[in-house]
């Protein structure tokens, strides 16, 4: 369940709005539920975002490789994969409100308020006894902490059991005997939990033919599993190996109201590891360790970031972690690192009658590899990314600006090219300079109101550099460059600009710090 929208992921969601990084889905037709449009500055940060992930797994490794799957599958392997049958969400309905809530994230939320109640203590505590202060002295002694501690360690053991016997009574008992209440209606008045299977499907072909039943992907990985021996003969790979994939997911999600942390379609950006069986574990640790850092390198402070290992494992894995961002409601889940096991390949042999072996010639043996899955939501950590560098920063004298600090390389635009004025030749001194830069860099023209009022439009979209063409440049080819987050000016000549710009807009500046 989601908390009430915080004031800044209020003003998050109009800002993407107001500078066109998101729009509701259809929305002259009042927009369709968890369905979201990128705008035209949404769309190149999407795009900047792809490359960076593309780029750190199939230019840095020389061991993965790319596919583009199609988003149709044969419906048996959805069947396979265990989607069919597994891929369901608890439901809880309140009978006042008719609000329906996923049963789990309702428990989850309140686990979640005993650890901030705890933090919160430890916290006064922490200023009351200043530098003296021992935090883990105190969380085994305070008994107001004990208290609570106990009581969130019983709700947690009963969840974890419901969860893994796939107890749907118990769950409901769970929020019932904690007396969870709607947040809508107050009250708990719930019906019965019941299992809800996320797939979309549709028909392909005609009904004169007899159509069949397909599904929409509810994620990407299974496009990969099934092309395995098509990439690992026609590329000669050599295990251990990565193919990696970045397209859209669909899911009938339940809980569908927080803009687009959960959507209905997505995209994920995947990468499943072949290796030996037996070595999973250390490729695991290995991917979780890459992948943190791939995240950390984007530079919105490390301390935002945390693993967090699943309670209960999906039905294919041996050991899973989320890594979470901290958003303006909390911390929440953007990647997933699995390790699948040999669950996939092997279950698709059984189902396709095709032997997915693989020969090892080290080994000079035949065996189904190993998958370990890195599995991030693009659209998350797009989230993730606009709430890590929205700020609204007051300037002195009355004036303030609200600013993008998003990391250079991924900045929707990189360049504004602003004439001080619509006249004495600067507009087209101007056009000349964005004639020079705009094969290298996504610039945008602007010539419209004063320039301060243009630099806080630029800054509202998170443009890292304005370039001010003025009088002066006419005579000495020289220009102002000024940085969006030191809001700092300087002289340069225009001949510096491209480099000037280039070198901290690169995404390989991004990729060397992972
Ligand atoms: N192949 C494994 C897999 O799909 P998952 O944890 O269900 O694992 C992976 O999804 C990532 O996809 C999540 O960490 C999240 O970032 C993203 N994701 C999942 N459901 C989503 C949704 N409804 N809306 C947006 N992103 C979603």
């Amino acid at each position: 369940m989601f908390p009430p929208q915080s004031d800044v992921f209020k003003k998050l969601i109009a800002h993407c709005k107001e500078y066109g990084f998101v729009f509701p889905s259809s929305e002259i037709y009042d927009g369709l539920g968890a369905v979201y449009d990128y705008g035209q500055n949404g769309v190149e940060l999407k795009n900047n975002l792809k490359k960076y992930w593309w780029d750190s797994m199939v230019l840095l490794n020389e061991n993965v490789v790319g596919i583009d799957a199609a988003i149709f599958m044969h419906p048996t392997t959805w069947k396979a994969s265990g989607h069919v049958d597994a891929f369901n969400d608890p439901l809880i309905d309140n009978r006042d409100s008719k609000k329906r809530y996923r049963a789990d994230v309702l428990i989850e939320d309140l686990l979640a308020k005993y650890d901030e109640k705890n933090q919160k203590e430890i916290d006064k505590a922490a200023k009351r006894f200043g530098d003296k202060f021992d935090a883990e002295m105190f969380r085994q002694t305070n008994p107001r902490v004990l208290e609570n501690q106990a009581k969130r360690d019983e709700i947690h053991t009963r969840f974890v059991k419901a969860l893994h016997d796939n107890d749907l009574a118990e769950l409901k008992a769970i929020i019932e005997d904690n007396e969870i209440v709607c947040p809508i209606s107050g009250t708990r008045n719930w019906t019965d939990v019941r299992q809800f299977n996320l797939m979309f499907s549709t028909e392909m072909g005609s009904t004169a033919e007899g159509a069949t039943q397909v599904f929409l992907r509810p994620e990407t990985a299974q496009g990969i599993f099934v092309n395995f021996l098509n990439v690992q003969k026609t590329g000669r790979m050599k295990i251990p190996f990565g193919i990696a994939q970045i397209g859209k997911a669909f899911r009938n999600e339940i809980v569908a109201r927080q803009f687009i942390f959960r959507m209905r379609e997505f995209e994920q950006m995947e990468m499943q590891f072949f290796v030996r069986p037996g070595e999973e574990l250390k490729w695991y640790e290995y991917w979780k360790e890459v992948r943190l850092r791939w995240h950390q390198a984007l530079g919105l402070g490390d301390h935002k970031y945390r693993f967090h290992d699943h309670e209960k494992l999906a039905h294919y894995a041996n050991a899973a972690t989320d890594i979470e961002f901290e958003m303006p409601f909390g911390f929440k889940e953007v990647e997933g690192i699995h390790s699948r096991t040999d669950f996939d390949l092997t279950s698709h042999e059984r189902y396709s009658g095709k032997s997915l072996k693989y020969f090892d010639p080290e080994l000079n043996q035949s065996y189904v590899p190993y998958v370990v899955e890195t599995s991030i939501g693009l659209d998350r950590t797009f989230l993730s990314i606009l709430a890590g560098t929205y700020a609204e920063e007051d300037l002195g004298n009355g004036d303030s600006r609200v600013v993008l600090k998003l990391p250079p390389a991924l900045a929707p635009v990189k360049v504004a090219i602003l004439p001080l004025v619509k006249k004495d030749d600067l507009p087209e001194k101007a056009q000349e300079i964005m004639d020079m830069l705009k094969f290298d860099y996504k610039c945008f023209y602007d010539e419209k109101d004063s320039i301060g009022k243009r630099y806080r439009r630029q800054d509202a979209i998170g443009t890292p550099f304005c370039v001010t063409i003025d009088h002066q440049t006419l005579t000495d080819n020289t220009v102002t460059i000024r940085h969006r987050d030191s809001m700092e000016q300087e002289r340069v000549a225009i001949e510096a600009l491209s480099e000037i710009i280039g070198k901290s807009t690169s995404i390989k500046e991004l990729l060397k710090k992972i």
